[in-house]
């Protein structure tokens, strides 16, 4: 029987880590293991600052493959140039990657062999930040930063918290868990391409992105609700594609289980009311709406105070209308692009161009939920998407973090032609 590792994209590929000197390099070790398990190959190279928080052995012991630590050293197992490593990879993550090394990236040097491996190897490269708040903010290291992004490199945003120095703030190493998600999406997107050198589309950087997640619940009593079956999928990989392309992303999200893409801000809401207000908190300055939340279009009158307890003979609740969100953001439109979705289960583009029309929408993204691998939890989506020119464009059946590229394709070509 397969095992849930075996089933990984991750299975077989050639992972090089490189690990520089920073305090969360111990987390670095734990990536190894969890990579492992996934049935990766795990390369680790150490600048000379990471050996000092751990030892080439921790590493050698869990990688299960010798640890490059100096580029100067007699080679005795990979095939003798110093690049082979840079050949081999499948993907290059830098976990954790200090200020310094960030540095030494942006201006192309390669004093070393983790330095050397980046600038030599067409393969994707991740890198996650860590380190003080202080340097993080630091205005020189921003532009490293953008400089990196620029060339093709896929930064990892770092996460708030507590940090070593003592001081609370961004700068710390994302956890292990989603280090490695970060790397799995990616090679789930597709977004690598046939050829590894083809880097990601960096073609939102400057624009706000709004999208919504999720269904809504309204509740009827403290312990009940009218919900929908909507996971968030669809718009949480939505918001990590658009993160990826370089876009400021506030994802608003409804009551779903679902981990919050890197680098994405996250407004959490429960009802439909709350959906709207946040919504329109963000809309005046937002370039594009993706509004792919599944929103309650009714309410319970009342909500009760107490549980509702049961009585002889039927209930009747009394249903009031909530507001239509993307109708009321296509009357208000100026700038924006606006994209929403119809989940149908019957005359499916029928609907959806009443929608696209009545709510003022650039595109809908239509899609027939009663399919069992398109729609409402499923991680494939079969869609057809209308344009208000009156285009129609049929996809075949998808991962929805690929449908979430293809989707932004069309609103970044819609934003570079002045749309906004
Ligand atoms: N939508 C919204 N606010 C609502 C209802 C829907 O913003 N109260 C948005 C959804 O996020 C989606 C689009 O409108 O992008 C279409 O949603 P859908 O539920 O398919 O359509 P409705 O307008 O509710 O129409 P109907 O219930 O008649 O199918």
């Amino acid at each position: 029987m397969e095992t849930a590792e075996a089933a990984s994209n991750l299975s077989g590929k050639h992972i090089v880590l490189g690990v520089t000197g920073g305090i969360a390099a111990y987390k670095a070790v734990e990536v190894v293991s969890r990579l492992k398990k996934l049935g990766a190959h795990v390369h680790v190279i150490m600048t000379r600052g990471a050996q000092n928080f751990v030892t080439e052995l921790t590493f050698r012991e869990m990688s299960d493959e010798p640890v490059i630590t100096d580029m100067w050293a007699k080679v005795t197992h990979y095939h003798v140039e110093h690049i082979a490593l840079a050949k081999l990879a499948d993907v290059v993550l830098v976990a954790p990657a200090t200020a310094n090394f960030l540095a030494k990236a942006a201006c192309g040097m390669a004093d070393d062999m983790l330095t050397t491996t980046v600038l030599a190897t067409k393969a994707p490269i991740f890198v996650a930040p860590a380190m003080n708040t202080a340097m993080y903010e630091n205005a020189m290291t921003q532009e490293n930063l953008e400089r990196l992004r620029a060339h093709g490199f896929h930064v990892i945003e770092p996460a708030s918290g507590q940090l070593a120095c003592g001081t609370s703030g961004s700068g710390r190493l994302p956890e292990p868990v989603e280090l490695v998600s970060v790397l799995e999406q990616f090679f789930d997107s597709g977004a690598q391409g046939a050829d590894a050198s083809v880097r990601q589309k960096r073609d939102l950087v400057g624009r706000k992105v709004l999208v919504t997640a999720g269904g809504t619940h309204e509740p009827l009593d403290p312990v009940r609700y009218l919900g929908n079956r909507s996971t968030g999928k669809m718009g949480f990989a939505v918001a990590e594609a658009a993160a990826q392309r370089g876009a400021d992303v506030v994802l608003v999200a409804g009551p779903v289980g679902l981990a919050t893409p890197v680098g994405v801000r996250r407004v959490d809401v429960l009802t439909a009311q709350e959906m709207h207000d946040a919504v329109l908190r963000e809309y005046a300055d937002t370039d594009a709406v993706i509004k792919a939340a599944a929103v309650a279009d009714y309410r319970p009158k009342e909500r009760a105070g107490q549980k509702i307890k049961k009585k002889d003979g039927s209930l009747f609740l009394e249903l009031v209308r909530n507001p239509d969100i993307l109708k009321e953001l296509g009357e208000k439109k100026q700038q924006q692009v606006l994209v929403g979705f119809a989940a149908e289960t019957e005359r499916v583009l029928e609907y959806a161009a009443g929608k696209l029309k009545k709510k003022n929408l650039d595109f809908i993204v239509a899609n027939d939920v009663s399919r069992k691998d398109a729609g409402f939890s499923a991680d494939t989506n079969c869609v057809t998407i209308l344009g208000r020119d009156g285009t129609h464009t049929e996809h075949p059946l998808m991962s929805k973090r690929a449908l979430a590229d293809i989707i932004l394709d069309r609103v970044a070509g819609a934003l570079s032609q002045g749309r906004a």
